[in-house]
């Protein structure tokens, strides 16, 4: 037997395509002719305009009835989740048709478009080919292309049968287009039985484009028919329905994948799929009250883009943290984790905000420094050309010279701290948020960073309902986040340790510890100020009233998380802030630019600087700072 095979989409079939069988099948007297409509026609991948297989399936029976003896349809390629045109599908026919003589019949349009034929060279060596020419195609050009391809041999074995036609009357995307807008005549452009299921079924009127989206916005196209891409979360079937969760980055949805209308060789396949394969499906939602964010898609086609390689490292059941690290470019996808990282992006855009509406200049400050802001035990010093530089530890002595030139400002941005400190507060680079103002006290910084906390809390809670939820978090603690926040002076914590009957020493910093007592008195953030100057930096201005006491201002926030602001007054007497920087041991040519801004109209200043995970942390209510950074520094961990 003699066979002639027509690939295309047949989206929907028309009279072009029974035209185009007749021609090749008269021109080399083939027996029959075999329809395949294709899963996805490769050169149309992504089209947002194809009806559903199971759709194409029918209507192009239909051509077949309709076309008369000769003509048959082979669900081959649709029943495979891969790609279309394959040497597969050459040798499944193969096997379905001994002993036959196979001609591929194809538009002299396509020849040249051999990206779509990757196994041409293979398939050149099964099949022949019956290219269909007509007017307008520039057959030659197409040829020249698999010449220069795969040689002059292939070229001349895809010339051996041209079949020559006439113009096609109406394209395939003309046709849809009729058909869609229901235009006078458009039952003439395809046989009889095709325009009967396009009716019965309301194809085009129906769900024909498929709109893109994302599960977040699915239930907003109920009853339309959709694609979503994403990542096999998980699946559960029985017996003739598969119930497969699809995440997209946007959120989760339970898709049912249907035997009868994807095929069965799909939905065997579908079993085999691992977690985290990528996949597009399409679809039409429907809600449904009981269903986790109250729609779920009925897929009527999917395809999978990437299986999986195997089984995912992380898998639903529980690890290790140090597992967990070491896998974070996979655990990033995990729910939680998930939830933390968009928790944080809100955060980012409420500080921003913030500080745009209050009309603080963002002015950002550099990496590489020439000198310590933060005392000279936790710098990461790195080779600078011929010298050395070292990366910030924080932006504040910039923002203080940004503040002489515009008023009030803020820098955001990745800070360096080579600290050897093994809590779950501290790692060697987070982001840190520093405000600063000219013309400005204690009082003021301390009013600024209790109105500041009360908006990027707040907006956290109006934002970030749903991940907030995913983290389990109770959100009562974060809803008193309320000014006015107490403010108790350093003098007046230690006092409270002791009559707690804390043994703590008179002149220190606070621990962690201490930090939780203290807070413990409290429902809300709790500012202590006025420190002892030993434990602040060179820079703090000295209480007027007391030497001994910085003018600095720690917020410690609730629940055992500790400081989230350090901030207060800068001083700004010359004499006194060399002082400070020959007793601070630091050198001084790397201070001039900064003495500067007390040479040059140094008038009252300050600011604070807010550490971006420990907030974010405290906000998802996660145990450590390594969770609210994408790829955490520490001090055992800089991969991956
Ligand atoms: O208290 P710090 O060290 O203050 C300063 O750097 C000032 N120059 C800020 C200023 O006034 N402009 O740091 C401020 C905040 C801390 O309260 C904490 O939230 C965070 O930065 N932070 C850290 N976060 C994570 N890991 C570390 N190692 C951190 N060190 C400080
Ligand atoms: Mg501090």
């Amino acid at each position: 037997m003699r066979t002639g095979l027509l690939g295309g989409s047949f989206n929907p079939p028309h009279h072009g395509h029974l035209a185009m069988a007749r021609a090749a099948q008269a021109a080399l007297g083939l027996d029959r002719v075999v329809l395949i409509p294709a899963a996805r026609p490769p050169h149309k991948p992504l089209s947002p305009d194809m009806a559903s297989p199971h759709d194409r399936l029918q209507m192009t029976r239909a051509l077949a009835a309709a076309g008369g003896p000769g003509l048959e349809v082979s669900a081959i390629e649709l029943e495979r989740l891969g790609p279309s045109y394959t040497i597969d599908t050459i040798q499944e026919l193969r096997r379905l048709h001994p002993g036959d003589e196979l001609y591929f019949i194809i538009g002299a349009d396509t020849v040249g478009e051999l990206p779509t034929w990757r196994e041409a060279a293979r398939l050149l060596g099964e099949v022949r080919f019956v290219v269909v020419n007509r007017p307008g195609f520039d057959l030659e050009a197409g040829l020249a292309v698999v010449a220069d391809r795969l040689g002059a041999a292939a070229a001349a074995r895809m010339r051996e049968h041209v079949v020559t036609m006439p113009p096609q009357a109406v394209s395939s995307t003309e046709v849809r287009r009729r058909i869609r807008e229901d235009a006078p005549g458009w039952r003439d452009l395809v046989p009889p039985g095709v325009a009967d299921v396009i009716q019965a079924e309301r194809l085009y009127g129906r769900s024909f484009v498929t709109t893109f989206t994302t599960i977040d916005r699915l239930a907003e196209h109920a009853g339309q028919r959709v694609e979503l891409r994403g990542w096999l979360y998980k699946q559960r079937g029985k017996g003739k329905i598969t119930f497969l969760h699809l995440r997209d980055g946007t959120g989760v949805v339970q898709t049912i994948v249907n035997r009868e209308q994807v095929g069965e060789q799909v939905y065997e396949r579908l079993k085999g799929l691992m977690q985290e394969s990528a996949l597009k499906m399409r679809g039409t939602p429907r809600k449904d009250e009981r269903a986790p964010g109250g729609v779920e898609l009925d897929v009527d086609d999917l395809e999978v883009v990437a299986p999986a390689a195997g089984e995912y490292p992380i898998s639903l059941q529980e690890h290790g943290i140090d597992f967990l690290l070491s896998k974070r470019h996979l655990w990033l996808r995990s729910s939680k984790q998930h939830a933390v990282l968009r928790v944080r992006n809100e955060v980012i855009k409420a500080i921003r905000d913030f500080f745009y509406e209050k009309r603080f200049l963002l002015v950002d400050a550099p990496i590489f420094t020439p000198s310590a802001c933060e005392g000279t035990t936790n710098l990461f010093e790195v080779k600078y050309f011929d010298e050395f530089a070292y990366l910030t530890q924080s932006g504040q002595l910039y923002m203080e010279a940004a503040a002489m030139a515009h008023g009030n400002v803020y820098c955001f941005g990745p800070t360096f701290r080579a600290e050897r400190s093994k809590t779950r507060r501290h790692l060697t680079e987070f982001w840190m948020v520093e405000p600063e103002m000219a013309w400005a006290g204690l009082d003021d910084v301390m009013d600024l960073a209790e109105e500041f906390l009360e908006a990027v809390v707040g907006r956290a809670l109006e934002r970030c309902k749903e991940d907030l939820k995913v983290l389990e978090r109770d959100v009562a603690p974060l809803e008193r986040v309320r000014r006015p926040f107490p403010r108790i002076t350093y003098d007046e914590a230690v006092k409270l340790l002791h009559d707690k009957g804390h043994a703590f020493e008179y002149g220190n910093d606070l621990g962690a510890p201490d930090e939780t007592a203290i807070s413990e008195n409290f429902d809300r953030p709790v500012m202590i100020h006025r420190w002892p100057q030993q434990v602040k930096a060179f820079y703090a201005r000295r209480d007027p009233q007391n030497d001994a006491l910085a003018l600095a201002v720690d917020v410690i926030a609730p629940e055992g998380v500790g400081e989230v602001i350090g901030g207060g007054e800068r001083a700004v007497d010359l004499a006194f802030l060399e002082q400070q920087i020959a007793e601070h041991k630091l050198p001084k040519e790397a201070f001039e630019w900064y003495l500067d801004l007390r040479r040059y109209g140094s008038v009252p200043h300050g600011g604070f600087g807010l550490g971006l995970e420990r907030t974010v942390a405290w906000i998802c209510g996660r145990e450590h700072v390594r969770e609210a950074i994408p790829f955490p520094r520490t001090i055992y961990r800089k991969d991956p």
